[in-house]
């Protein structure tokens, strides 16, 4: 028998880690955190989609471990905004993450804490992006179809959602002439 913090099986169409928690985002639960809020209430009279679903793993506990969770991001706007993450910064602020990139397309906008400066970094499959520590992160579907990764953390990261949730991130993606652009909120 293999010990069950060693391997675990996860299904990209289901986006669920087999032994892992799941957690459903849907429209009402980013209330906030999109730029145009006419049209995120607007959308929100028509219906309650769901924009995102997360599958985690804690493995394991204490110094040195890993936690890990698979994402699965739906393609969408809100307004010219695409759909997006609520992002958060980790607790434990030197705590790094890596995402891996299984399907769809999209990127994640990264922002550093005390600087406050931004940095939009493609992801999809195929592709890995590093998370330095002290950053803020968002997962961003730029596509037209679900947008898959996985990230991996420290198991004492912690998710500190307050921050983004006072200040919102400076920088926003949009569609502009059919081309995803960072631009200021
Ligand atoms: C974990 C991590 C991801 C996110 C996921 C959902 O540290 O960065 O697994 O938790 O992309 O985003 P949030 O947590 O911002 O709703
Ligand atoms: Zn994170």
């Amino acid at each position: 028998m293999i010990p069950k913090e060693l391997y675990a099986k996860f299904d990209l169409d289901r986006g669920v880690i087999e032994g892992g928690t799941f957690a459903s985002r849907h429209l009402s639960d980013l209330n906030g955190n999109f730029a145009d809020q006419v049209a995120y209430d607007e959308m929100l009279s028509q219906g309650n989609p769901l924009l995102y679903t997360v599958s985690s793993l804690e493995p394991a506990h204490g110094d040195g471990q890993l936690h890990y969770g698979l994402g699965v991001l739906m393609p969408g706007k809100v307004g010219d905004e695409y759909f997006l993450t609520k992002g958060h910064l980790h607790t434990w602020r030197p705590a790094a993450e890596v995402y891996i990139g299984l399907r769809g397309s999209g990127c994640m906008l990264l922002q550093d804490e005390s600087t406050g400066d931004s940095r939009l970094v493609p992801l999809h499959s195929q592709s890995i992006v590093y998370v330095p520590g002290f950053t803020a992160h968002r997962t961003i579907n730029t596509g037209t179809e679900p947008l898959i990764y996985i990230g991996v953390y420290p198991a004492q990261a912690g998710h500190d959602y307050a921050p983004i949730a006072k200040q919102n991130f400076r920088m926003i993606v949009v569609e502009r002439n059919g081309t995803p652009t960072l631009v200021e909120r």
